[in-house]
């Protein structure tokens, strides 16, 4: 079908700035309007971006007969009601990760999306980016054998400051949701499987969100990954990944441009199929070829995997009574 995306923004923040600038590098899309509660930043940012529509609230947007889909971009706490504003509008949706704070609203937006056959996706970027796809490839293909155990870290340094989406429990801050997802999603992919044990422990701020989190998953025959998230201490964002025959090192694995494939005994190889822009461009390319294909969901971030991933951090969440505001 020969025919363009017209795309909606939910929501003018930083990833939204960052996303809007990769989808002009879609070709078949355009970015048609953009919604923000305040009327300023929606037309500045259309400016920027070149939107021609502009709106100062996010149910008008969603009620534009010339939109396909919108990209939901505010923060974790209001992703469900947003999402769930557009699938009720009948437009596609790409939500920014978390998809949802817990796997109930995750689970009900699944419903909601398959009732409607509307097209939903979280924006895990990760999945979509040419190295990510190379590695997924090369460990399937056994090259350093059966993978038994994942490591990645997560770390970053935000301030403490008052309304902080890291830090505010009402936004539903902390590592996890923000941070730890990725890690948990890789290992995921690496063992293509869900864990079957689950156990974390996290150190808290005085709001009672997690600063710093790990998790130790276990998946069948033993095979493990030590995972860690931290919003106030800084480390490498490495993954490695270790077989029977060798190991796999990936810096900034959540957005890797690269990775050292190391056989035991041998010397590193290197991968680089590095990324363009900052790297959203390929999870818009994926909605963009769902929608022209008039498919509902995607085969490289299925929705029941999404889903499974909030699953993983509600239990984790238990574990550390962990619990948002409006959570039952
Ligand atoms: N994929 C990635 O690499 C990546 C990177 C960063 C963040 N994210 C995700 O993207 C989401 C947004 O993160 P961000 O860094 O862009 O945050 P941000 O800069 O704070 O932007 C969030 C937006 O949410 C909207 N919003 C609506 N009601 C709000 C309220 N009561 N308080 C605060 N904001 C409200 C605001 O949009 P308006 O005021 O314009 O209406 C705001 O601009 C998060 O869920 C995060 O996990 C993803």
């Amino acid at each position: 079908m020969d025919k363009t995306i017209r795309w909606g923004i939910l929501g003018c923040g930083n990833i939204a700035n960052k996303f809007a600038t990769d989808l002009q590098m879609v070709s078949g899309s355009v970015l048609r309007a953009v919604a923000s509660r305040d009327p300023e930043r929606a037309q500045k940012f259309a400016i920027k971006h070149t939107a021609e529509r502009t709106y100062s609230n996010y149910t008008a947007l969603v009620n534009d007969p010339d939109l396909d889909v919108i990209y939901v971009a505010t923060t974790h706490n209001f992703h469900y009601e947003h999402a769930a504003l557009c699938l009720a509008a009948n437009k596609a949706v790409l939500c920014e990760k978390p998809i949802c704070v817990n796997a109930q609203e995750a689970q009900k937006l699944v419903e909601l999306s398959r009732k409607k056959d509307i097209f939903l996706m979280e924006a895990m970027w990760t999945l979509f980016l040419p190295t990510v796809t190379r590695l997924i490839k090369d460990i399937d293909s056994g090259i350093i054998g059966t993978p038994q155990l994942v490591q990645a870290d997560f770390g970053i340094t935000k301030p403490p400051e008052a309304g902080s989406r890291f830090y505010e429990k009402k936004l539903a801050a902390g590592a996890l949701l923000d941070l730890g997802i990725y890690t948990i999603n890789f290992s995921n992919i690496v063992f293509r499987s869900k864990p079957k044990g689950i156990s974390g422990y996290a150190q808290f701020t005085d709001q009672g969100v997690d600063r710093l989190s790990t998790y130790n998953l276990i998946y069948s025959e033993g095979r493990q990954a030590l995972l860690s998230a931290a919003i106030a201490l800084p480390t490498p964002h490495q993954a490695r990944i270790y077989g029977d025959k060798g190991r796999i090192v990936v810096d900034d694995f959540y957005h890797p441009q690269q990775y050292q494939i190391i056989l035991n005994g041998k010397k590193p190889k290197l991968v680089n199929d590095g990324f363009d822009g900052f790297g959203y461009l390929y999870e818009a390319r994926e909605v963009q070829q769902c929608l022209l294909d008039g498919k509902t969901e995607s085969t490289i971030c299925p929705l029941d995997e999404t889903v499974a991933t909030m699953r993983i951090m509600d239990d984790l969440r238990k574990q550390w009574g962990l619990r948002y505001p409006n959570e039952n």
